[in-house]
């Protein structure tokens, strides 16, 4: 939530900031802002809206003049959107200017204090305390003036911090939100994440929580907040720099989804040898694997959907017990973690604060935790004792794919390595879920290649629908759960995910003419049971897309339309399955016209609880 930006060198600094807001607008898109300094004075632009309507304001940056500034796309928290709540915020005399991601979470009590002595507020932010603290406070030595703000704030903060009367450097400082600062021979930059920098420079410091750093045009210095001077090793960022781009795609999820065959390769392949999985990262010996009692997965959002296919695997490869938890309550509900507990924490962006704060709990009671994260380097990936990276590169769309599919690859990985150390499978079963698994990709390209004009159809059928149901049973649910918060999320049509065998007790009151029902029977077992729920809600006037396994035509015998993936074995469906419903919601928010990267009230990496 929210973006921060920074550069001081040798360039006009607001083109820069400009661009790498745009790559940052994942992040937060309700308004933006800039501060840059000529080294006379700061002059801020400011404006509700998107980053185009600041750029239309600025003429691109062109019409803001200095080598040194600081920008901010904002998704707001504290003050709704407008002019005077967007960032930077600065004091009344404009000599000090903030950008800031995070959420201050006593500053109503620092703003009180500050009125009392006489300040006066503009915003309804939660931000404008730290530069009036930092007003307050500096009397000349910037770094002192931070180290102290610092232990005034409670919360989370990464923040961008100019003094007018020191025109050669800016400062950075963080806690709980992500900072990641770039080195390169034209000047030095910040940024909220690698794909703003990434076109000016592969060379990152990661910073950590209550660092501060200094930009010059020519170094950059970190210090704790002791103020004593930190040595960091510059990390190389391998990404390629197309992966941050649309690469013609008409928009980053298409390009996503798309890219899903080989993120699920790249996340699979190099953990598979000899015929083995081997997982070094996973630190556990096997005598650790065949003690394990019980494993909580915790995650938010899609993550969490993941988390549901992992209980059905884990448990009926594995037998081991996976209880699959939200992070958002799990912080809060004292869970009961004894020994031989795993906790596995999964996170695309690794910065998801919920999921942080899950993960600083078990490893308070003593447990160890294992991070699924994609974004390398990230708060989860580098807090976590053990940290299993999702191959996915960079995923800028604000709802997930091909993350979510990578995280499932994982899961599957880690499903079939416990479940033969400890002897639940046989190795005859082994090699054959191996064989299935590394087939994936190819079965995810399939339906990529043949399915898209039938989905485009259906999806144009689906565009004036109101109201929307999932359901299936065992892994088809942990399915439904994720294509309904697809549609919903990107579509905004109301749409719900129900176990088959539960619409009967309850929500089947809500099923009339031409509600859309989209059934998964992916489960030879389960299939009668799914289609007699799909015959249910039928006899009451629903419109049923069921998604089923080649050759499944007693589906096509009770449904209205019918989508056929590739056969697997039964507990990897979902890797296939969700392609189809991630194509749906995606035509659907384009037959909608929607803004479906960046779709209302949403942003990509949620640092607030
Ligand atoms: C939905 C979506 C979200 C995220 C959730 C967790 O499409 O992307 O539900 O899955 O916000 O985010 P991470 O994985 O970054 O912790």
């Amino acid at each position: 939530m929210c973006g921060i930006v920074g550069y001081i060198g040798k360039d006009q600094a607001a083109p820069i900031l400009l661009d790498g807001l745009s790559k940052l607008e994942y992040r937060g898109y309700d308004s933006a802002g800039l501060a840059v300094s000529d080294g006379t004075k700061i002059q801020i632009s400011k404006c509700k809206g998107r980053l185009k309507v600041l750029s239309e304001l600025t003429n691109g940056g062109l019409s803001i003049q200095g080598t040194m500034g600081i920008g901010h796309t904002r998704w707001a928290t504290h003050g709704a959107p407008s002019d005077t709540n967007s960032h930077p915020h600065y004091n009344s005399n404009e000599t000090i200017a903030v950008v800031h991601n995070g959420i201050i979470e006593n500053y109503s009590k620092i703003k009180k204090r500050l009125e009392e002595k006489g300040y006066a507020f503009q915003s309804q932010t939660d931000t404008e305390v730290v530069v009036q603290l930092l007003d307050y406070y500096y009397k000349g030595d910037a770094l002192e003036t931070i180290a102290k703000v610092m232990t005034k704030l409670e919360g989370s903060y990464a923040l961008g911090i100019m003094f007018m009367d020191r025109p050669n450097e800016f400062y950075a400082v963080r806690k709980d939100s992500p900072l990641i600062v770039g080195v390169s021979e034209n000047g030095n930059y910040i940024a909220s994440d690698v794909p703003a920098i990434l076109k000016y420079t592969r060379s990152v410091y990661y910073i950590e929580n209550g660092e501060i750093v200094t930009l010059t045009r020519d170094k950059v210095s970190i210090t704790n907040s002791d103020l004593e001077p930190i040595e960091k090793e510059l990390k190389t960022v391998e990404w390629d720099i197309t992966a941050a781009e649309k690469g013609g795609y008409e928009h980053f999820m298409l390009k996503e989804i798309h890219e899903q065959p080989k993120a699920v390769r790249d996340t699979i392949m190099p953990r598979i040898r000899d015929n083995d999985i081997v997982i070094d990262e996973l630190n556990m010996s096997e005598e650790d694997i065949k003690n394990l009692k019980k494993i909580y997965i915790v995650a938010c959002g899609s993550a969490y959907h993941t988390g549901m296919t992992g209980k059905y695997v884990i448990e009926d490869l594995a037998r081991i017990p996976v209880e699959v938890d939200l992070a958002s309550e799990f912080r809060y509900r004292n869970p009961i973690l004894e020994k031989g507990t795993l906790t596995v924490i999964i996170s695309q962006s690794g910065e998801t604060a919920d999921s942080l704060a899950a993960l600083r709990e078990a490893k308070k009671q003593g447990i160890k935790v294992l991070g699924i994260v994609n974004v390398v380097g990230s708060s989860i990936a580098r807090e976590a004792d053990n940290v299993m990276y999702t191959w996915a590169g960079p995923e800028i769309a604000v709802a997930t794919t091909k993350a979510y599919s990578t995280q499932i690859a994982a899961l599957y990985l880690l499903a079939l390595r416990f479940a033969k150390v400890r002897g639940t499978i046989t190795e005859e079963r082994f090699d054959s879920l191996l064989q299935d698994l590394c087939k994936l990709p190819e079965q995810i390209q399939t339906i990529l290649d043949k399915n898209v004009t039938q989905i485009q159809y259906i999806a144009s059928k689906f565009v004036a629908v109101k109201d929307s149901f999932f359901i299936g049973r065992g892994v088809d649910y942990a399915t439904a759960l994720e294509g309904s918060l697809k549609l919903k999320e990107i579509s905004y049509i109301h749409s719900e995910a129900y176990p088959a065998g539960e619409l009967k007790h309850g929500p089947i009151a809500l099923i009339e003419e031409d509600t859309l029902v989209t059934a998964l029977l992916t489960q030879e077992s389960l299939y009668k049971k799914t289609i007699s729920n799909i015959v249910e809600v039928q006899s009451r006037g629903a419109f049923v897309l069921a998604v089923t396994n080649e050759g499944n035509e007693e589906a096509e015998k009770v449904s209205n339309m019918t989508i056929y993936i590739p056969t697997t074995d039964s507990h990897f469906t979902t890797s296939l399955a969700v392609i189809p419903l991630q194509l749906l919601s995606y035509y659907v928010s384009v037959g909608k016209g929607l803004d479906l990267d960046k779709p209302r009230n949403l942003a990509k990496s949620v640092t607030v609880e």
